[in-house]
């Protein structure tokens, strides 16, 4: 069982939700040495409130999060809200002296974020992304650490959903800028995007953007209409330096991607190998070699998750593993203890990731390559 700590949730629709049951279950983890129990629930809607009734846990139900704030043995403290509520919730969370994983973007936009970051102090804080927690995605990194890749020669990486394919699909804050962001679709999925390239030390240093926007209207699931103006569809063609070498980046983050959910992949390619992950094949890792012939080979991975659990090896694994690996992270990492694993994003990460977004955004505005 290891440490208890007590986590209280602000925001309990989708994402909320997924929490209570990662928690739900934390008896299939073999070695985290924390164990998360979800006590307390702040949502505006009683009918989302009244859904965590069934959390055994649960020993606080309320609308006002600023009463969940003031429960003292609160720890750790989750918040899923849209984006123009991060920055007061995040810093109320904060002043309240608790430890806070919140989600992306970390923001609306680039100076929320920096003001959030200004207000940590000595707090423990990361930003949700739970794909580089795949084994797929972790393989992938390992073998660009390999050195089996040769030269670099490009690197795509991205996020495709259709969930906004269907014009018929009421709006909610997600299709609209004064809350979603004007980054749009970069605010929804970038995150997720830039974590692995961060990490790998692929940093943009110029981006040039093609952004599209989706339907201009749809219901507004109340009988009538709205407006959406948010981004849907983003590609960032940027540059990278590896070595001495530039190389050409593109991140796609896509809310109309026809055929796709939830496709998060990434993929490079060098002189003498490449690595491919998607979670098209969540088992499934392809290498290049290049042996005689150009080889691209498949490799089930099975669930090789960073932090172990009861899951036979065998078997794959999917969006609930994968946000309970990174549950595990961000609470092993608090208690000290992450070691040589992978670790949540950073606040100042997801300050970078806002800084793309910008001048992405500018570089639509102008049709220009932006340098960072
Ligand atoms: N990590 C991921 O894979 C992932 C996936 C989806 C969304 N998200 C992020 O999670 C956050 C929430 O997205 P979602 O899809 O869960 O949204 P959602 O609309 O499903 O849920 C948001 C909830 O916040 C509640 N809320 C709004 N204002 C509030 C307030 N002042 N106090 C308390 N509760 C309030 C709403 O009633 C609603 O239940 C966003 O930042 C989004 O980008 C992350």
């Amino acid at each position: 069982m290891g440490e208890k700590v007590k986590v209280g949730v602000i925001g309990g629709g989708l994402m909320g939700r997924e929490v209570a049951s990662a928690f739900g279950r934390w008896f299939a983890m073999r070695d985290c040495p924390v164990t998360p129990e979800l006590v307390a629930v702040a949502d505006l809607d009683e009918a989302t409130r009244e859904w965590f009734r069934q959390v055994g846990t649960v020993t606080w139900l309320g609308a006002d999060y600023r009463e969940l704030l003031a429960i003292e043995d609160i720890d750790v403290v989750y918040v899923a809200v849209p984006h123009h509520l991060h920055e007061r919730i995040y810093l109320d969370v904060l002043v309240a002296g608790k430890d806070l994983l919140a989600e992306k973007p970390f923001g609306i936009d680039l100076g929320a974020a920096e003001r959030i970051v200004a207000g940590i102090g000595d707090r423990f804080v990361r930003c949700s992304s739970e794909f580089p927690f795949y084994p797929g995605a972790q393989r992938f990194m390992a073998e660009v650490g390999s050195g089996r890749l040769g030269r670099v020669l490009d690197i795509v990486a991205g996020f495709h959903h259709s969930s906004d394919l269907d014009a018929s699909k009421a709006a909610n804050w997600k299709r609209q800028s004064a809350t979603c962001g004007e980054i749009g679709v970069m605010g929804d999925l970038g995150m997720h995007v830039v974590h692995v390239p961060f990490r790998l030390g692929w940093e943009p240093e110029s981006v040039y953007a093609q952004l599209q926007k989706g339907y201009a209207e749809r219901p507004d699931g109340k009988g009538g209409r709205t407006s959406c103006d948010t981004w849907d569809n983003a590609t960032l063609h940027t540059t990278v330096h590896i070595g001495s070498d530039p190389v050409p980046m593109r991140l796609e983050m896509k809310r109309m991607a026809p055929g796709e959910t939830d496709t998060w992949f990434i993929e490079v390619r060098g002189t003498e190998g490449g690595a491919r992950f998607s979670t098209k094949e969540p088992k499934t890792f392809w290498s290049f070699r290049i042996d005689g012939e150009q080889q691209w080979q498949r490799t089930d991975l099975g669930f090789g998750t960073p932090f172990k659990t009861i899951t036979g090896g065998i078997f794959e694994p999917g969006f609930p593993d994968i946000l309970m690996q990174m549950w595990a992270a961000f609470l092993t990492e608090r208690a000290g203890a992450l070691g040589e694993r992978f670790g949540c994003a950073t606040p100042e990460e997801a300050v970078r990731s806002h800084r793309l977004f910008a001048a992405a955004l500018e570089s639509q505005e102008n049709s220009s390559v932006v340098r960072l």
